[in-house]
């Protein structure tokens, strides 16, 4: 069996929502000190909803094919729901990730985590209870 999938092939080579939005209502960076790797997502929020959202990843194939999966999986879709979003749900999306490259989808996870937490501090009043 091949070591990845041809979905994490597939948004390695021809990664999704690759960019930076200069006006991000919320900006996470994340990194992995072991690695090296970092990792920048970029959202754009109206109504409760991540209406646009770009990544910028220095680092693995794994990571960038996480990174790439995890804005398809919250573009258009509530706040909430992107709140919930797990690593284990990346990687199940892209098919399955190797057992030692899961950290990579971890940053994935943790990027939009760390992009809502600068969406709440910059807008207090939106934060769910
Ligand atoms: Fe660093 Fe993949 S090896 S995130």
């Amino acid at each position: 069996m091949a070591l990845y999938s041809e979905k994490v092939m597939d948004h390695f080579r021809n990664p999704r929502n690759v960019g930076v939005i200069e006006e991000a209502d919320g900006v996470g960076e994340v990194g992995n000190a072991k690695c090296g790797d970092i990792m920048m997502m970029y959202l754009m929020i109206e109504n409760d909803v991540i209406v646009d959202v770009k990544f910028e990843t220095f680092g693995c194939g794994s990571a960038i094919a996480s990174s790439s999966m995890a804005t398809e999986l919250i573009k258009g879709k509530p706040v909430a729901e992107a709140m919930r979003l797990t690593n284990k749900a990346v990687a199940e999306a892209l098919d399955g990730l190797p057992d030692y490259k899961m950290h990579c989808s971890v940053l994935a996870e943790e990027a939009i985590q760390a992009a809502l937490t600068d969406y709440y501090h910059k807008n207090p009043g939106k934060r769910p209870d």
